[in-house]
């Protein structure tokens, strides 16, 4: 078998020696010699040789040596010493550590040698096809979970409805507010109590922009474990740290072309809002261990259930993070502020989860829907998704939805207790507004009814509604 791949040094003082060398590897292989050490470091620098084979001992650079220089070089080098008996003790330790692959005593027989130098080329050949394999891996493992994170996304998506479904004026005044930023590249920041809707509202930013066909990329910004925060948002370059085997996108770059939503931005630890004060104002991520930043074309859209007025006056939120991020914000309202939502939004539900459970539609009867007027709805929208899933699962089909199907907590009247020393008016307010609507309803809306049933007059009636918004 010829390999002429192959590139072979023999170093030895004696002339004959090489001779004899050159002979056994000639046809094979292609052929180096040198008579020193000196000579054969001159050989390696100027052309790639796969293979050392070195007498050990030599005037001047013993071959040991020789092989940790050639190492320096080349660390993939093949090295074997030959040495005679009495000498290798001396290399053992050069054999246990690994810098010397195979010594061969003096006197050595061709077929003996050829057979060590093609076993030794063979096994660095299956050792680099290994790595080249666990490198191939590793490149298709982060392909999978950039496409991972794009599918996940996508599945999501489908569990929230196309459409904001509202009947207040507050969500229409907020869906009219939007309108105006939709089709521009504004950063949004979406600040409402859990469960109010910001991540459909974010959703719909983006399904309505002309990024819509793009990728949305949802990140919780307070999930992800503190030492893992950089590599994830900005990714990292191969071999920027042990474990680092292939280059990896980190989210800014998945999103590149779409939007990416910052969800939860006030848990953002001090380190990621640096960063990310960076990427929104530079347009540039920096992955680790990489020097030159990369250019990312991202809509930005946070949400945040903390006040971040607050975070900032108390030295938990970046001032200058905050100023970049709160370029036009909107607050939305918790669902008890904007009654007109529920009924609407609870028949939507009930259509939502009766089709999906494949059953006729029951209908919410008077008192089932008072008591959901009542509620106070401390998980607001995501509370109410949940009690009316249960109503279609409990409900006749068909039938008429009674308050006896309602959970504890939402059928039961009193109001629902609150933290001592909490707003006194706005607590009074709370129960006004819910007798008053609850009336209206009664009484089909019919004022001087209502409010001969709430014993107050016409006139204050009608103001208490204006206030109401109603
Ligand atoms: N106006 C709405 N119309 C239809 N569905 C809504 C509306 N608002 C909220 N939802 C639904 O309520 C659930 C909660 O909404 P979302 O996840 O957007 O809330 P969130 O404010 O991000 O909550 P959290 O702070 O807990 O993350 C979702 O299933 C969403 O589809
Ligand atoms: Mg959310």
């Amino acid at each position: 078998m010829t390999d002429k791949r192959y590139e072979l040094l023999f170093v030895d003082d004696e002339p004959a020696n090489l001779q004899k060398l050159r002979r056994t590897f000639v046809n094979r292989y292609g052929v180096h010699t040198a008579q020193s050490g000196e000579e054969a470091l001159r050989i390696l620098a100027g052309t790639g040789v796969d293979a050392v084979v070195t007498d050990q001992r030599m005037p001047g650079m013993t071959g040991l040596e020789l092989l940790g220089k050639a190492r320096e070089i080349d660390p993939s080098v093949i090295c074997i010493v030959l040495t005679g008996y009495a000498e290798v003790n001396d290399l053992v330790e050069a054999i246990n550590t690994g810098k010397v692959h195979k010594y061969i005593t003096k006197p050595w027989t061709p077929e003996d040698l050829q057979v060590e130098v093609r076993d030794a080329l063979e096994k660095r050949e299956l050792l680099r096809e290994n790595e080249r394999l666990a490198r191939e891996l590793a490149a298709a493992n982060e392909r999978l979970r950039t496409e991972n994170t794009v599918l996940r996304q996508e599945v999501e998506s489908r569990d929230y409805p196309r459409r904001i479904v509202y009947g207040s004026r507050e969500m229409e005044g907020i869906l009219s507010l939007l309108r105006r930023v939709i089709g521009t590249e504004t950063t949004v920041l979406i600040q409402g109590e859990t469960g109010t809707g910001k991540e459909l509202v974010a959703r719909f930013i983006h399904a309505e922009s002309a990024r819509r066909d793009q990728v949305f990329i949802p990140v919780n910004c307070g999930a992800i474990p503190r030492d893992l925060v950089e590599s994830e948002f900005f990714g990292h370059a191969k071999g920027a740290f042990t474990g680092a085997a292939t280059e990896k996108k980190g989210y800014f770059e998945m999103a590149d072309g779409g939007t990416i939503f910052l969800d939860e931005i006030g848990e953002a630890p001090p380190e990621l809002q640096v960063k990310l004060l960076r990427v929104i104002q530079e347009g540039e991520v920096m992955p680790v261990g990489r020097h030159q930043p990369r250019k990312v074309d991202v809509r930005i859209i946070a949400s945040t259930n903390r006040d971040l007025r607050v975070e900032v006056e108390e030295g938990r939120f970046r001032q200058d993070l905050f100023f970049r991020i709160n370029v036009f914000s909107v607050t939305i309202p918790p669902l008890r502020a904007r009654r007109d939502d529920i009924l609407p939004l609870a028949e939507f539900f009930l259509r939502h989860f009766s089709r999906k459970l494949n059953r006729e539609e029951g209908r919410l009867g008077e008192e089932a829907r008072r008591r959901l007027l009542e509620h106070s709805w401390p998980g607001n929208v995501r509370e109410l998704q949940n009690e009316i899933e249960r109503l279609a699962l409990l409900a006749e089909p068909g039938g008429e939805i009674g308050p006896e199907l309602l959970s504890d907590n939402v059928r039961q009247r009193r109001p629902p207790s609150r933290p001592p020393g909490g707003d006194l008016k706005a607590a009074v307010r709370e129960l006004e507004d819910g007798m008053i609507r609850a009336a209206m309803e009664r009484f089909d809306k019919n004022k001087s009814r209502v409010a001969r049933a709430l014993g107050i007059s016409r006139q204050s009636l009608i103001e208490k509604l204006q206030r109401m918004g109603g």
